[in-house]
């Protein structure tokens, strides 16, 4: 790393630092800055709906998942502890993120209306095809249906509207994309007779939709997670016999950041009262696996849970390797964060400089 871009790095940090301990949010009574938080995507925000498909193989409900959770449980989160998903909700003033849609009965899907809903799925891209070599995901279109059918259920329900939470204010989480670009990288779960370029195009165009089905469905706040170095999770460096970092899949993700962008720049433009926060997953994970040290991390290449190679040959399993030193970790298993890295961004989304997340921070989208 050039020194010039080092000490832009620092500068960065201190500037995150301070906007983090920024003026407060107007809380509600119950310390919430926002009245329910919906989520939506793929394994970093899955928090146990994949634990109902009986046919998915892409799982995280046994062990050493779980091993810092609160009992040390294995929930279906795809962490040692809390996930993004989870550290975002709190930063709003939950507890955790919503439960698992496929985990609430009827009756507590009425109550769980009002507070939010977790929809994310592990394996799931914003294709419909996307995890289809995993046997069974909730695809995004899937993952919206969901949101519709709990919203109208409850709205011809006993229950007036009125007592719903406003949707308006509510916060809209979304974790899409990497799927779509292992996918296509791997060429054995997606359209292989396209372009690159007209792949991402395809991806673009799609989330387009799917953002405006949710806007048409009430959603008004979006909090994008983008796509970072996809290419240098433990799973895509095996694939390089240095094990660096999988260059074009990171290309892939900048390239889908950039469209997806200017795609959200046109929509909130054009349709009143959206607001959104992207991500700049890129330079959050730069930052932090250029100078690790900085951020308490002291392995950001090898998994802490895993086989093999950097441990990122196989998922996370009873039988795998397990790390001690989880909070030095950055990566928990082949794919994923530890909860200390997860922390680390959602503080970064919640209250970074637009150089972390653009062109407002998660916090102040749920200002006013
Ligand atoms: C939501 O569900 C209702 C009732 O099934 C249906 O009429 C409507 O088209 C759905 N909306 C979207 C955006 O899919
Ligand atoms: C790729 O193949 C599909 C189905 O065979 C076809 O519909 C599509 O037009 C093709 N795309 C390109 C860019 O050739």
């Amino acid at each position: 790393m050039a020194e010039g871009s080092s000490q832009l790095l620092t500068a960065l940090v201190v500037v995150v630092l301070a906007s983090v301990m920024a003026k407060p949010v107007l809380m509600s009574s119950e310390g919430r800055s926002a009245p329910a938080v919906f989520v939506f995507g793929d394994s970093l925000f899955d928090v146990g709906n994949n634990n109902f498909l009986p046919l998915s193989i892409a799982k995280a409900d046994f062990p050493h998942n779980g091993v810092d959770f609160p009992g040390g449980t294995p929930t279906g989160r795809f962490s040692n502890g809390y996930n993004i998903a989870d550290c975002l909700a709190k930063s709003y003033g939950f507890n955790a993120s919503p439960s698992a849609f496929l985990s609430l009965t009827e009756a507590q899907l009425e109550k769980s209306i009002h507070e939010g809903i977790n929809f994310a799925s592990a394996g799931s891209g914003i294709l419909e095809i996307t995890g289809s070599q995993l046997g069974e995901v909730i695809s995004m279109d899937a993952q919206i249906q969901y949101f519709n059918t709990s919203l109208q259920s409850f709205t011809a329900g006993r229950h007036s509207s009125a007592r719903r939470a406003p949707l308006s204010k509510s916060i809209f989480l979304i974790s899409a994309g990497s799927n779509d670009l292992f996918g296509f990288y791997q060429s054995n779960a997606s359209p292989s007779n396209l372009t690159t370029s007209e792949f991402i195009t395809l991806m673009t165009s799609k989330h387009r939709e799917q953002l405006r089905t949710l806007y048409s469905l009430g959603a008004r706040r979006f909090g994008i997670m983008g796509l970072g170095l996809i290419g240098c999770c433990p799973s895509q460096r095996i694939l390089t016999a240095s094990g660096g970092c999988v260059a074009e899949l990171n290309d892939y993700a900048l390239q889908f950041h950039l469209a997806l962008k200017k795609v959200l720049g046109k929509l909130s433009s054009m349709h009143k009262g959206m607001k959104y926060s992207l991500g700049e997953g890129h330079t959050m994970a730069t930052m932090i696996t250029s100078q690790p040290l900085t951020y308490g991390f002291k392995e950001v290449t090898n998994a802490c849970c895993g086989c093999g190679r950097l441990d990122g040959q196989f998922a996370c399993t009873p039988i795998a390797t397990l790390c001690t030193d989880r909070e030095s970790h950055y990566f928990w298993d082949w794919f994923h964060p530890t909860e200390t890295a997860a922390k680390l961004f959602a503080k970064m989304l919640y209250g970074g400089t637009p150089e972390l997340a653009s062109p407002i921070n998660f916090r102040e989208l749920a200002e006013d």
